[in-house]
């Protein structure tokens, strides 16, 4: 056994596994790390050692190391944490190993010491890009064996890498970063608040914050011109791929700036991201479209640009044909829009085509009608309604398929969405190399409920209107824009934000308009009215979403794979087992009481 002192001699390493190179050979190195796996070559014991650099071969020979610690090499169990002691020495050209960046060198150890046991790992770990993993409910369940695979460090790491370039480079152009609060007043934002309960106000609640909006607008009111902050934001919503419930932004707000500034500030901040991620940004900045325009032709605020697809407006083909779905789509204002897929006749199966049709269905449609344009004629069910000019009416070319859904936009939009999303997987049109950037601008402030006509704000309440806008406010709200701008990227929302509003009686108007009435605004939004009423400066800022930016950056297929300790789909921490229930008597000092069979348990 080593003593006290001895032991904290050895914990100090000189060297990582991994970063051994030929120009270290001839040196006495000591290392620290996992023992990824070990093998006796019939008295030559040999370890590989791992540690987040990566793998280094150890070698135990009975001439330079005594045999006992030689036999304890050969027995030491995976994952075991050894330090050993050797020398680095080149391995003969035959044995070098060129999958090991160390691969052209091994450490003849002449001393091993165990220093935290490990009993047989419940996953296989640290597994490289090519091996099949164990289920991810497994992995998350055994995180911290999960995160020594080299793909998840990489992923954490940058991480820790994309965190620093976006304090220097906010820094630098003179953004302060300001910590605002955790526990905070319930303000419904959008997505349900996770609420905390106060054990000495009984029956009050914190929340935690959606986001940081209404502190940093109120830092604006403070004065302090330039604020940032990576801010972790909880929001209680149904749960996909690109959502966590608990997730970072760099949040940004500045005063006495135009959207311009933003956007151009922001694109900065993005290519300096994407640079440090290895790759390559536009050099002219990013384009531009206007929210009408990305659902005129593609259906989404968001739409992939790596792929064409656009949708075509089929009304004035179908306008005089004797079918019933179009006619009745059209005698209601609604459009027949499509899209014309270059060589999907031949491409889509028909059971694709049927699989492309439940999707739409999924999106809202009631069907897809669908035509082929094959050796110069049409083909398909609602060919022979289609007059004489109609192919070439919608720029069909031989080999063509087109899809088409009937109805008003606000039913063939999303549905389209998902067909042109749908097909462009399945003819593998997506370049996964390609970035394709776009600011979306232009939004509508509301969005309007069809049923009921109430207004429900398309950001948040405290977007600004467009100026010249603001006289539709009260005739034609729906018609008004908004001074909103969204950053996406490859048909994914990085980020958003807006010109806020700053005078105190526009924003009073807005919460009316909301159909928030004077009491309940004042209640909830109280505090920032008052900070509008004690002059606030003209402002605005954006959110990016930091996971999402890590995800795109580390090619990862899902945002756990680039969160230290992620939550499952269904908002569940499985390693430490969150949440859970409270013993009734905690739950008692906290007023509260669960209904049903819902009961805590001690
Ligand atoms: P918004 O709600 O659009 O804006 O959020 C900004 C960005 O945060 C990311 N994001 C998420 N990432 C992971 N999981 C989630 N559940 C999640 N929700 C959002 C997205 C999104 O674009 N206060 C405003 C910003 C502003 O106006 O300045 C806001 O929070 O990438």
């Amino acid at each position: 056994m080593t003593t006290t002192t001895e032991h904290l001699a050895t914990t100090h390493r000189t060297d990582l596994c991994g970063a051994l190179r030929l120009s270290d050979v001839g040196r006495h190195v000591r290392l620290g790390g996992w023992v990824h796996r070990s093998r006796d070559l019939g008295g030559l014991a040999f370890v590989d050692l791992r540690d987040r650099a990566g793998i280094v071969q150890v070698s135990f020979d009975p001439k330079s190391c005594p045999p006992d610690v030689c036999a304890a090499a050969a027995a030491v169990g995976q994952e075991t944490v050894v330090l050993i002691e050797g020398d680095v020495v080149a391995r003969p050209e035959a044995m070098r190993n060129s999958e090991l960046a160390s691969g052209d060198v091994e450490v003849r150890a002449t001393s091993f010491t165990v220093v935290g046991p490990a009993t047989p790992p419940a996953i296989p770990v640290a597994r490289s890009r090519t091996e099949n993993l164990a289920a991810e409910e497994l992995r998350l369940r055994h995180r911290f064996l999960d995160l020594r695979r080299p793909e998840l460090q990489e992923n954490i790491i940058l991480r820790h890498r994309l965190m620093q370039v976006t304090r220097q480079f906010l820094s630098e152009r003179g953004y302060f970063e300001i910590e605002t609060p955790i526990l905070t007043k319930p303000t419904p934002e959008g997505a349900r608040d996770y609420l905390v309960p106060s054990r000495v106000h009984p029956g009050e609640f914190y929340a935690l914050p959606q986001s940081p909006q209404l502190y940093k607008q109120l830092l604006m009111v403070s004065g302090f011109d330039r604020y940032f902050q990576i801010a972790r934001c909880f929001r209680d919503e149904d749960l996909r791929q690109d959502r966590q419930p608990e997730f970072t932004q760099i949040d940004i707000e500045a005063s006495f700036i135009s959207a311009e500034d933003i956007m151009t500030m922001a694109e900065g901040l993005i290519s300096a991201l994407w640079r440090e991620g290895g790759r390559d940004v536009p050099s002219t900045g990013f384009p531009r479209m206007t929210y009408a325009e990305t659902m005129e032709r593609y259906g989404s605020d968001r739409p992939d640009l790596r792929y064409e697809l656009e949708i075509i407006d089929a009304s004035s083909a179908f306008r005089g044909a004797d079918f019933a779905i179009t006619r009745s789509a059209l005698e209601q204002g609604g459009r027949v829009r499509g899209i014309r897929i270059p060589g999907g006749a031949a491409a889509l199966s028909r059971k694709h085509q049927d699989e492309i049709e439940a999707d739409a269905k999924k999106a809202g449609a009631m069907g897809l009608l669908r035509l082929k344009y094959v050796n110069g004629a049409l083909e398909g069910p609602i060919a022979k309604f289609l007059g004489e000019g109609a192919a070439a009416a919608l720029g069909l070319q031989d080999g063509d398929l087109a899809l088409f859904v009937a109805g008003p936009d606000r039913i063939s939009s999303p549905a389209l969405d998902r067909v042109r999303q749908d097909v462009a997987r399945r003819m593998n049109l997506v370049s996964e190399a390609e970035s394709r950037f776009l600011w979306v601008t232009d939004f509508p402030l509301f969005d309007k409920d069809p049923a009921t006509g109430a207004l429900a704000a398309v950001h948040h309440p405290f977007t600004a209107p467009m100026s010249e806008d603001t006289a539709l406010l009260d005739s034609a709200p729906e018609q008004v824009r908004a001074q909103a701008y969204d950053l996406t990227f490859n048909g994914t929302e990085l980020g958003g934000g807006s010109i806020r509003i700053s005078n105190p009686v526009v924003q009073s108007r807005m919460f009316a308009l909301l159909g928030i009435d004077d009491a309940t605004a004042e209640a909830r939004f109280g505090f920032l009215l008052e900070g509008l009423r004690a002059g606030a400066p003209p402002h605005g800022g954006i959110a990016f979403g930091f996971d999402r930016i890590a995800m795109k950056l580390s090619n990862a297929g899902s945002l756990r794979d680039v969160i230290a300790f992620p939550k499952t789909t269904a908002a569940r921490a499985l390693f430490e087992g969150a949440p859970a229930p409270v013993p009734a008597a905690d739950l008692s000092d906290l007023h509260i009481s669960i209904n049903g069979d819902h009961g805590g348990s001690a």
